[in-house]
């Protein structure tokens, strides 16, 4: 496929769709939502707007990291502060499902719903590539980012109509794109990162507590692992709890989950054989944070399992 070509089309039809009207998109920091990014500032220029929506669930300090990272290619990104309102949507869920429900909503039909109305945008572009299609068409998951494959009739639910440029790339052409427009290489061999974020790697319920734990110790894995060149590799809190010893006491702590997939597209995942002694470290850094006393390898494929845990 020549990427280059691909480029100048979807610029052409950005500009056609647009026309002298102002879009809107949301960046998360993943590949996909910055190409839409660089597509949609080249196509149409100041007439996009472009909003990074901190929904609490970020690593450390990404949101600002984004943000900097456009500033420095010359593209402007306006960091949104909704952390309390995705927190008060999630408090008390532990259903999976709601839980991206939840987040859905919060997203789409208040955060963002209210910034494209006050925008007077009338066009949203989004960074949906074909895995999601097929996999929400197939059932796997309800992806959050697929409202008109799911029958949802974005402009009469939202107001707004969505331009989806990356419909027919998945995750590797998506890459050649982000090369091709010369995204710095952190972007481009970028992990992937899920919508729901940390949420995904929270078994049960979302509070700031839990958030935290799971975020340091993601920090922890994305640190250890930083050279591995491998598709995904996270940490996940469970909701189990397990006793165990800290200072002669007895505690009932939590438990943390590492995870290392190498796939191809996410549709199938294997396990990495991680050294004995990186996983020992990784243990004893995690184990170290507050109130965690437990910390396991997850040694299941995809299938049975999925990548993400919620
Ligand atoms: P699963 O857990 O379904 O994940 O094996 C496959 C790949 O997709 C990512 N993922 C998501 N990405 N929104 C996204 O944009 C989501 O809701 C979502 N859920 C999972 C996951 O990180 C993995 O790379």
């Amino acid at each position: 496929m020549d990427y280059q070509k691909f480029v100048e089309e979807q610029i052409q039809s950005l500009r056609a769709a647009v026309g002298n009207q102002t879009a809107i998109n949301a960046l998360s920091g993943g590949v996909d939502s910055s190409v839409v990014t660089v597509l949609g500032f080249r196509a149409l220029g100041n007439r996009l707007k472009t909003v990074f929506i901190d929904n609490a669930l970020m690593r450390e300090g990404e949101p600002e990291r984004v943000v900097k990272t456009f500033a420095e290619m010359g593209i402007p990104v306006e960091l949104i502060d909704a952390r309390a309102e995705f927190l008060a949507a999630l408090r008390g869920l532990t259903d999976p499902e709601e839980k991206r429900c939840a987040i859905t909503r919060t997203f789409y039909q208040d955060v963002f719903g209210r910034l494209v109305r006050n925008s007077g945008a009338k066009f949203l572009l989004h960074g949906t590539i074909l895995t999601d299609i097929e996999e929400t068409v197939a059932g796997i998951k309800r992806q959050h980012n697929i409202l008109a494959q799911l029958g949802i009739d974005p402009e009469k639910q939202y107001g707004y109509q969505v331009l989806e440029p990356l419909a027919t790339l998945r995750k590797d052409g998506v890459r050649e794109v982000a090369k091709v427009l010369g995204l710095p290489d952190a972007i481009v061999h970028r992990m992937p990162f899920p919508g729901p974020a940390l949420a995904a790697r929270i078994v049960g319920e979302v509070t700031p507590e839990r958030l935290a734990t799971v975020r340091a110790a993601t920090a922890i894995v994305e640190e250890e692992l930083a050279d591995w060149k491998v598709f995904q590799y996270m940490a996940v809190l469970l909701e189990e709890k397990a006793t165990g010893i800290r200072n002669g006491q007895r505690e009932f702590g939590q438990i943390v989950v590492v995870r290392c997939v190498d796939s191809v597209d996410a549709r199938q995942a294997d396990v990495v054989e991680l050294p004995w002694p990186t996983l020992k470290r990784i243990c004893q850094r995690i184990t170290a944070l507050p109130g965690v006393n437990r910390c396991l390898y997850d040694l299941t494929p995809k299938p049975p399992a999925t990548i993400e845990y919620v």
